[in-house]
């Protein structure tokens, strides 16, 4: 073995360890629920809060936010910097199809991983058993950013939405003060004019000479999602069951009541920003595909794992992509895609070119209800990977307890909750997204890279389901991941890589300490 820092576990071990009585969780889920629970993780902030501003584009403001590949492409050629991030116009429907395309490949991948090792934890378990300790680690922790950063992202818009429909429904209006964090709201008082209108007062309180703003919506919609969670998961599969019905009803209602409103000028220009644009447009939209993998997170909770992992994120997937494919071009026909800039709810301001109030109600419900169900899901999932990773040893055991009656992991489902609730409570989204699109485009990668390597070392241990045309598949999914990444902006890279760095020293001074994995190997030898 050439280091214990990539030390393998075999599917094999994986597989026994999984079968011990103590482990054992309830089986309840079948096919449908869990292409339910893709769908539900899929559907949410990424079509409903970001399809604007990946159309419109975002402000030129600092060089920072250039977008890595025109940073790379004018270093080598010398011309200047394009600043901002340019957006993809009605050719947002091409951004979407991009996106749609590298997660079909990861996608592909995930399956062969998860109907092979049908284990809680993911790409996580995955890298353990094909790429060694270390890199099972390094995307561990990288996990994080795509289940529990990115839903601090969703609770933030979850907030906004809830703050609109009161309004619009009942016309009430809340303090600023406790429904958005501190950056939002002296945002929004800056803005002034129309964006005050939502609130009862934007006075905010001081406290020891400053001023405050709390994100309660937030706060109190992650913590009520966690007592569910804990409560039990086939009860959870059923909440989250009636949010999918009741979002993708709204999406298709969008669909076709927008239908009618389409006017084919506003498709012109189609690209305003060229190639450029769409690679910027679908670097953002990525995290409207984000989901279909944390049903990998459920494998041990469902009943015939191999065959149902890979038609759940292949079948929400494929539902997903056609959605916003029509989604977003008739978003683009039915108002101009320069109208959108800033605009976190696009959806619901394009439905105002019909005049009808109530359309934008019912939107902003269906808005509501999507953001709901991703959150439940990436709730579900994260205390999965942490647990996971507690049984292995690279986090406190502590961590690793399940609920005597529920049989669940109450431990890490609680702390999870604690945690997302405050960041979304205190932080604004802003870059947030930006921050989960990398961390989960990592993590495809290195899961496409896991296929090649589990080939590799055990040729002819069972997979139920095999990526064709191994090894180009997996590594187009790489080579289109890696892509989209480089379309992020320079401040993510090196918030990523931050994040990165403090993940290595933890894993360095706790996790090779107390690794089970190499406590093993040590011991028979
Ligand atoms: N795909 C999820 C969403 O768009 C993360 O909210």
């Amino acid at each position: 073995m050439a280091s214990p820092l990539f030390m393998t576990k075999s599917p094999d071990r994986l597989m026994r360890e999984a079968e011990a009585p103590e482990r054992q969780m309830k089986r309840a889920l079948g096919a449908l629920d869990l292409t339910a629970l893709g769908i539900g993780a899929i559907i949410g902030a990424g079509i409903f809060a970001l399809t604007g501003t990946a159309a419109a584009g975002q402000s030129f403001s600092s060089q920072i936010e250039t977008p890595v590949i025109n940073f790379i492409s004018a270093a080598i050629t010398g011309t200047a910097v394009e600043l901002g991030r340019p957006g993809a116009g009605p050719a947002i429907v091409l951004s979407f199809a991009f996106a749609a395309l590298a997660c079909a490949f990861a996608a592909l991948c995930y399956a062969e991983l998860a109907s092979m090792i049908p284990i809680s934890g993911s790409a996580y378990t995955y890298a353990y058993a094909t790429l060694g300790e270390i890199i099972a680690w390094i995307i561990g922790w990288d996990l994080i950013l795509e289940y529990a950063v990115g839903n601090m992202a969703v609770a933030s818009s979850w907030s906004g939405y809830f703050v609109k429909l009161l309004y619009s429904l009942f016309d009430v209006k809340l303090p600023l003060w406790l429904i958005t964090d501190h950056r939002t709201a002296l945002g929004v008082i800056e803005r002034g004019g129309d964006a005050l209108q939502y609130y009862s007062t934007t006075a905010l309180p001081v406290v020891a000479g400053r001023t405050i703003a709390i994100n309660l919506p937030a706060l109190l919609i992650v913590l009520l999602l966690t007592v569910v969670l804990v409560y039990g998961i086939k009860e959870s599969a059923r909440a989250n069951t009636a949010a999918v019905i009741i979002k993708t009803a709204i999406v298709i209602f969008f669909i076709a009541f927008g239908a009618f409103y389409v006017n084919p000028t506003n498709w012109h220009p189609f690209m305003p920003h060229g190639f450029s644009g769409v690679m910027s447009g679908a670097a953002i939209v990525f995290f409207a595909f984000i989901g279909f993998d944390a049903v990998s997170t459920t494998a041990e909770e469902t009943r015939n794992p191999q065959r149902d992992l890979p038609i759940g994120m292949i079948a929400s997937l494929l539902v997903c992509t056609l959605l916003y494919v029509l989604v977003s071009g008739v978003l683009t026909g039915m108002k101009h895609y320069s109208s959108f800039v800033s605009d976190a709810a696009a959806i619901a301001t394009a439905v105002e070119v019909s005049g009808k109030p109530w359309v934008q109600a019912v939107i902003s419900a269906g808005a509501l209800a999507g953001m709901t169900s991703v959150l439940l899901v990436f709730q579900l999932g994260q205390p999965r990977i942490f647990m996971a990773m507690a049984r292995d040893g690279l986090l406190p055991k502590y961590f690793s307890r399940i609920h005597p009656q529920f049989r669940t992991p109450h431990i890490t489902t609680i702390w999870t909750g604690i945690a997302v609730g405050l960041v979304a409570m205190t932080t604004d989204i802003g870059s947030l997204a930006d921050l989960t699109n990398i961390g989960t485009l990592f993590a495809f990668i290195l899961v496409c890279l896991g296929v090649i390597a589990l080939r590799r070392a055990s040729p002819d241990a069972r997979r139920p389901f095999r990526v064709p045309f191994v090894p180009f598949f997996p590594l187009l999914g790489v080579l289109l991941c890696f892509v989209l990444m480089l379309s992020l902006p320079v401040l993510t890279w090196y918030r990523f890589l931050g994040w990165l760095a403090i993940g290595l020293l933890i894993y360095f001074t706790y996790g090779v300490r107390h690794s089970r994995l190499r406590a093993d190997v040590a011991a028979s030898r």
